[in-house]
């Protein structure tokens, strides 16, 4: 029993520098500006007082030159313990498309001098070059990309988009975190964290206001993080990490489902956090000052927005976790379960339908038959209480029974009762002809999940073609509101903010993918490579990450289409810990940057499939994903997989991009050192670092993208 429904852990998808002055004792996390606009940017800084004074008072100076000769602005502020002493303003009043120097004091005691530049207000006709940043996990990795980012680009970017994961809620995640590193994560308030991991062996998840304080007033120790905010302004949104791991809504995932993990005041204090310290026109007053209230705090947290760049940029900055609906496949999905009976798939497929109706699940009424055979709907509940009870050690006997009573209580996978059946040592109840007349439907078994609680055939590894047509029925069924991963009211500020944007290049920065996750077994160039020993149940087109927009694929078909109606719509994308080109077709192209520093998702697939007790045993298994890259391109490839194409992809380096638009023409280029080097502080040896970097470039131009020299 447990060897088969623990079945296979398969691929978890998941991704000389010029210092002012010296951070001082009282700025030490120095200064950072933020979401510029053509009369206006957002300045922070954080103040440290000798004394237990509350509130701080601090000074902001606004120059047009370093020196402070020519100050525009001058403005008596104050920072307060309930900020974490932290200051964020929003100064107008500013000339647009200007550079302009900030610093802050604290009686004579004076912070860094923070670089910013206003937005061209939008008529003016003005190149614009800015970097694309995404996942920067701090425990055990450096940041040698944005020293890079420091060292060639100084003075030729306009500011930087961070598409999320600027901090990582974990203090040691083993999925991807090596936390005996000396670049560690220790929260001072472990009673407020969630303890993770064993008693013996604990890591802890953020949970309260000061352990995601403490997040990100560690990261911002960095000092190549504190260079990169003292040198362009910074324009973010958030993606999970900020909150939790593969979070909707306010519910976290680390049970996979064996607990309830809604919580409204956790999800707040990661909000309160990012708002304290990260410089966003967000969680202001009417004054301009940091405020936060009810009406920034979740469920009506307000991240997403949208910022003209003069007349050649648009860009457009959704929130894709807040609004989400649940993963389509919960993670505590019954295995045996139907999701897509034989009626609705029969509608769905329509003339074809007796053509492909064997290769669906066959399922019996367990209502009708217990009434008929209550000995065999008894004995399949009690096995799958003990079910219940091994995948769950929390669960009471009674808990058990009543969950598997209710599994146990409508159209029920025939396959899997006898699975559970001669697991525990009992005939299958169904013989062949008997599976051979009833009815036949999705379950969740034929969708990938093996187990009861699993992000395996829920988040991650997904049989992409019976979750598709189950992904269809639940958007036809639910009007699209089951895929409504902006949430309605987003949804139509999103849209109606495309369509109308006179800009020359909207740029979407959603935080995760909508590239193809994809690995089809059954691609005869990949099936070739496969080993003899490679199973069975694994021949098939399996979706790597099902936790993006690969989870949600009518959802991104109806994006896709949008945005083709949309001249010049390009979408950046994070999430991944790859890079990626893509094209969507009719004009509509995907840039994924390489992630600063989070684990990558070559090395991440790598570790999954080297621990699973069955994939790690394939011989030649190492060979095959060494082409993890390749195998995700040519899946793409194939109209059976997806109509888009990946043109490029690295599933193995650390970088960002950095985008070039004017009237005519995007240029893209992404700056790549290998992933192993993140371990390496390259901090003081800038020529070291150089020569392990290389970069591809590429160019789209009336509709079409290709590669530059
Ligand atoms: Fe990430």
């Amino acid at each position: 029993m447990r060897g088969f429904l623990r079945a296979t852990v398969f691929l978890v998808a998941v991704c000389a520098v010029v210092a002012p002055v010296a951070a001082s004792d009282y700025f030490p996390q120095s200064v950072a500006s933020g979401d510029p606009t053509a009369d206006s940017v957002v300045l922070w800084t954080r103040v440290v007082s000798p004394t237990d004074e509350d509130p701080v008072a601090v000074q902001l100076e606004v120059a047009t030159d370093f020196d402070f000769t020519d100050v525009v602005t001058t403005r008596d502020l104050s920072a307060w313990a309930e900020h974490d002493y932290c200051v964020k303003v929003k100064v107008d009043g500013l000339q647009p498309y200007r550079t302009y120097y900030y610093r802050f004091s604290y009686g004579e005691e004076v912070s860094p001098i923070g670089r910013t530049k206003t937005a061209p207000t939008p008529d003016m006709n003005v190149p614009v070059r800015f970097a694309v940043v995404y996942c920067q996990d701090y425990v055990g990795r450096y940041y040698n990309a944005y020293e890079k980012l420091l060292l060639d680009h100084d003075e030729d970017i306009d500011f930087v988009v961070h598409l999320g994961d600027y901090v990582y809620e974990t203090t040691g995640d083993p999925e991807f975190q090596d936390p005996t590193s000396e670049r560690k994560m220790v929260f001072e308030d472990t009673e407020g964290a969630i303890q993770l991991g064993t008693e013996d062996n604990p890591n802890y998840a953020a949970a309260s206001l000061a352990n995601y304080r403490t997040l990100y007033r560690t990261y911002r120790s960095d000092e190549m993080l504190q260079q990169v905010h003292e040198r362009w302004p910074m324009i973010a949104i958030w993606d999970d990490h900020e909150y939790s791991n593969d979070y909707w809504g306010a519910t976290a995932t680390y049970t996979n489902g064996r607990e309830d993990e809604y919580n409204v005041p956790r999800k707040q204090n990661s909000e309160r956090a990012f708002y304290e310290w990260v410089p966003i026109d967000a969680g202001l007053g009417e004054d301009g000052v940091l405020d936060i209230g009810a009406d920034d705090l979740y469920p009506n947290s307000h991240i997403y927005r949208d910022l003209i760049y003069g007349s050649n940029l648009h860009l457009i900055l959704p929130d894709l976790r807040t609004f989400r609906p649940d993963h389509l496949i919960p993670e505590n999905a019954f295995p045996g379960e139907i999701a897509v009976d034989e009626e609705t798939l029969a509608a769905m497929v329509g003339e074809g339908w007796p053509a492909v109706r064997g290769s669906f699940d066959p399922y019996v009424d367990m209502g009708v038959l217990g009434a008929a055979l209550p000995i065999l709907r008894q004995t399949a509940t009690l096995i799958a209480a003990n079910l219940y009870m091994m995948e769950n050690s929390d669960l009471d006997l009674f808990s058990a029974v009543r969950l598997s009573e209710e599994a146990m209580s409508g159209n029920v996978s025939a396959t899997f009762v006898n699975l559970l059946f001669t697991e525990a040592g009992l005939q299958a109840p169904f013989s062949d002809e008997m599976l051979a007349v009833l009815p036949r439907g999705i379950s969740y078994l034929i969708m990938g999940k093996t187990a009861i609680y699993s992000s395996s055939g829920s988040r991650t590894q997904v049989i992409k073609d019976t979750f598709d047509l189950y992904a269809a029925a639940r958007y036809l069924a639910t009007g699209g509101a089951a895929q409504e991963v902006y949430g309605s009211v987003q949804n139509a500020w999103l849209q109606g903010t495309l369509l109308a944007s006179p800009a020359t290049w909207k740029v979407l920065g959603n935080s995760y993918m909508m590239t193809p996750s994809v690995i089809d077994f059954t691609n005869p160039l990949i099936a070739a490579m496969l080993p003899d020993e490679f199973p069975d149940f694994l021949r098939t087109k399996l979706i790597v990450n099902n936790e993006d927009f690969n989870g949600e694929p009518q959802k991104r078909q109806e994006m896709i289409g949008l945005l083709s109606l949309v001249d010049n719509a390009v979408v950046i994308s994070g999430d991944i810990h790859a890079a990626f080109v893509t094209d969507h077709q009719n004009g509509v192209y995907e840039l994924t940057p390489p992630a600063i520093s989070s684990s990558t998702n070559g090395e991440i697939v790598q570790r999954a499939v080297a621990s699973d007790p069955i994939l790690g045993q394939i011989p030649g298994i190492d060979q095959i994903l060494e082409n993890y890259a390749l195998l995700l391109q040519v899946s793409a490839s194939s109209p059976a997989v997806s109509p888009s194409d990946i043109l490029y992809a690295n599933t193995y380096s650390h970088g960002y991009g950095i985008f070039d638009v004017d009237a005519d023409a995007m240029h893209i280029e992404f700056e790549q050192i290998p992933s192993d080097e993140v371990g390496t502080s390259y901090y003081d040896d800038p020529e070291a670092l150089n020569a392990l970097f290389t970069s591809v470039a590429f160019t789209i131009e009336n509709g079409v993208l290709s590669p530059s020299p």
